[in-house]
């Protein structure tokens, strides 16, 4: 912990905003986005439907049958967006590039019309001394890959690759910053096991294939990109993680925080960093009669070496190896590995707001694997609305950036090689299956004009990155 007051936060108003001396240390400041749920334009330029476009025309799928159609229409805004992020002064923008506009349908050549618009982006960008940090993958797959199978079938992986070098070799030459995947646990879990995400399928055999092939897609990715040799390439993937730890100190509890923490955190990292599944995983997988995919040479190319690890985070989570009637297997016989809340403050998402686990996660990432680390989404959503004078006073959202970054502060004092933050969002966005109805943005905007007002918050982070560089 160090001595830097925290700002009091009055319930209305701007909260005060005060330098952060243990993040200015050539520390990188952004905003992020990601494809699908700002840009719209969804049928223009050649651009193909993707696993949300059709997820979304599912009945019941997506509050409110919202859509990606028109999102923040920021295809069409593209410089007049770029010029208010450079109005809030950030170094670095976090942007995915839209797999079925880039290359449609997911075979075949590059789009010429879909790279024109990163091209237009990526030099705008360039123009206003903002450094763009590429996402190849925030899960907008081709539709027709999933009609292919999807990523619990091999050919995806490929599939992937391919696209990530012509992605890099339309781009690469002024990007240098790619990051192969946004969260993989969310693709997987998500879309092949709850069903909750598109494709919405509910198969937990499916999704584990679904998590070797994402690895897979990324490791061969990486390998292509290394083998373009682009000077400068800083390359990454981004994980959603937590901090996980047993809600007591019992022998089940803590077999619960192992349980979670290898189906979260290790079956991905270990791989990545370590070429090998984690054994404990393996050996359950096994229990339930599922192998990972696993081919010679899959697990060289999964850990081709990373120079960063994203890590997008947004709360963490004790775990119980009990249910509430005491029974420690569920309704099929399996261990009971149940989340405990901590009794904190949720955000708009039902989320609880755990800053310090943060701190906890980036010492636990920098002590098991070792990557530099950038923060590549932190941020949260509230029930804002704008005020009688125009503005969005979203004290809520302030204390939530505040703590964070505090608690990235405290583990860099501790000795995490935390290199960078970008705040998830620049706007108010499609957020998935919560349609437009969940806002996380420091930008507000208004969909029925387009209208982009920056909320307390962003004029808070805007001068909080001020006055951090000038210290
Ligand atoms: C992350 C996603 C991002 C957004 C935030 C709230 O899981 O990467 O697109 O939905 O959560």
């Amino acid at each position: 912990m160090t001595a830097t007051a925290k700002p009091p936060v009055p319930a209305t108003g701007r909260a005060p905003a005060v330098p952060i001396p243990e993040l200015s240390d050539g520390f990188r400041w952004g905003v992020a986005t990601s494809a699908y749920q700002i840009e719209g334009a969804a049928d223009e330029d050649g651009r193909t439907p993707s696993i949300w476009d059709t997820f979304c025309r599912v009945p019941g799928a997506v509050a409110g049958g919202d859509n990606g159609d028109v999102a923040c229409d920021h295809y069409h805004r593209v410089t007049d967006d770029v010029d208010l992020i450079a109005g809030l002064g950030v170094d670095a923008y976090r942007f995915s590039l839209a797999w079925p506009r880039v290359q449609p349908g997911g075979r075949g050549p590059a789009n010429p019309r879909g790279i024109a618009f990163y091209d237009r982006l990526v030099d705008t960008l360039l123009d206003r001394g903002i450094t763009p940090w590429v996402t190849l993958y925030h899960w907008d797959l081709p539709q027709e890959l999933e009609d292919a199978g999807g990523w619990p079938a091999r050919d995806t992986a490929h599939r992937f690759a391919d696209y990530a070098e012509l992605a890099h070799a339309a781009l690469g030459d002024r990007v240098a910053h790619w990051t192969t995947l946004n969260e993989p646990w969310c693709s997987a879990m998500l879309g092949y096991d709850q069903g909750v995400h598109a494709p919405g399928r509910r198969d937990f055999g499916a999704a584990m294939h679904a998590v070797h092939h994402l690895l897979l897609g990324h490791g061969l990715a990486a390998q292509r990109l290394r083998a373009q040799a682009a000077p400068g390439l800083e390359l990454g993937i981004t994980l959603n993680l937590g901090h996980g730890s047993p809600a007591t100190d019992s022998a089940q509890d803590r077999e619960a925080a192992r349980r979670a923490d290898g189906l979260g955190t290790r079956i991905y990292l270990d791989p990545l960093v370590h070429g090998r599944y984690p054994e404990d995983v393996v050996a359950e997988l096994g229990e339930r009669g599922i192998t990972l995919p696993v081919r010679e040479g899959d697990l060289a190319a999964i850990a081709t070496p990373l120079d960063v690890l994203g890590v997008n985070y947004y709360s963490s989570h004790r775990f119980a190896g009990t249910a509430e009637d005491g029974s420690a297997v569920d309704g099929e016989g399996r261990p009971v590995v149940r989340g405990v809340p901590f009794g904190r403050p949720r955000t708009a998402m039902d989320w609880e707001i755990v800053p310090e686990g943060l701190t906890s996660l980036l010492l636990r990432l920098h002590r098991d694997y070792g990557l530099p680390t950038v923060i590549t989404e932190n941020g949260a959503a509230f029930d804002d609305a704008r005020a009688a004078d125009g503005a969005v006073h979203d004290a809520d959202r302030t204390a939530y950036l505040a703590d964070h970054l505090r608690a990235v502060a405290d583990a860099r004092a501790a000795g995490a090689d935390v290199r960078g933050y970008f705040a998830w969002s620049l706007f108010d966005n499609f957020e998935w299956a919560y349609g437009y109805e969940k806002r996380f943005g420091i930008v507000r905007v208004d969909y029925d004009t387009q209208r982009r007002t920056v909320k307390d918050s962003g004029a808070w982070y805007r001068d909080t990155v001020r006055l951090t560089r000038g210290h």
